[in-house]
């Protein structure tokens, strides 16, 4: 009897995160009135002090922006995030978690490879834990966990700077420890390599 109790309330649940039809269409009109100046119409992102949303799960980007705008987590997008309902937020996270996430071209595979080791073996003499543990082997993350694979290196490297200085003021307890470790050198590349990873 619990059991199926369980099951009911899961089920519910379910169909209460799932994004209707009606609320992508509703997240597309918000993306081109709000958001795709700087993130893109298919999250791909105008620049790369922007972070790429294609492809990133919808869960992180949930909290994220829920984080947002509360204020938790400060900056550009306290603003933005200031008027949106929890359905607009679940909509727009669908939204973006359905384009196809895209990758760089690396140039410097040398420099890449530093950030390769950096990414899998994590650093044993300076105590920096492998970011393949909790990332993912190919950087694509959970639910949880953002996805890292085809994000721009600038915008890596900038949240990497924002975790050590606790300017990423939201959850930053992990990466902070993580961060405040990395060298410049390991930091920047680990940044390039990740941008290539598909
Ligand atoms: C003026 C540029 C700008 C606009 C417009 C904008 N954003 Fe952002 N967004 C940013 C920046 C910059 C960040 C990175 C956080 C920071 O450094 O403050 C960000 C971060 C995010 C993140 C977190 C990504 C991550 O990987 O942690 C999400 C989700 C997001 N934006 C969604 C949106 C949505 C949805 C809209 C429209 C309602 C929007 N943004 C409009 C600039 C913008
Ligand atoms: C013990 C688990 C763990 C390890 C190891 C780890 N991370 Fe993270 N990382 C996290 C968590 C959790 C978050 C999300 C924090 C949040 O929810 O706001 C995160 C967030 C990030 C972000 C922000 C992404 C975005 O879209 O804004 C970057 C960049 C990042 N990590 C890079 C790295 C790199 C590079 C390494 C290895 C040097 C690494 N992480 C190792 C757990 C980890």
């Amino acid at each position: 009897m619990n059991k199926m109790i369980a099951c009911l309330i899961f089920a519910s649940s379910l169909v209460a995160i799932e994004a209707t039809a009606a609320d992508l269409t509703r997240a597309r009109e918000i993306v081109e009135e709000k958001c795709h100046l700087c993130h893109g119409t298919d999250g791909e992102a105008s620049s790369v002090i922007y972070p790429r949303l294609a492809g990133q799960h919808k869960e992180y980007m949930v909290k994220q922006l829920t984080n947002f705008r509360s204020g938790e987590r400060r900056g550009t997008m306290n603003a933005l995030a200031a008027d949106l309902t929890d359905d607009e937020i679940t909509a727009l996270a669908e939204y973006f978690n359905q384009k196809p996430a895209l990758k760089h071209r690396i140039h410097d595979e040398e420099f890449a490879a530093v950030g390769k080791y950096i990414f899998h073996q994590g650093n044993k003499f300076s105590g920096v834990a492998a970011c393949a543990s909790c990332h993912g082997e190919g950087g694509v993350g959970t639910q949880t966990l953002p996805r890292l694979a085809g994000q721009h290196k600038r915008y890596v490297s900038a949240q990497l700077e924002d975790f050590n200085s606790r300017k990423r003021t939201n959850d930053n307890a992990i990466m902070h420890s993580i961060a405040s470790k990395l060298t410049e050198l390991e930091r920047e590349s680990v940044a390039l390599y990740v941008s290539g990873l598909e």
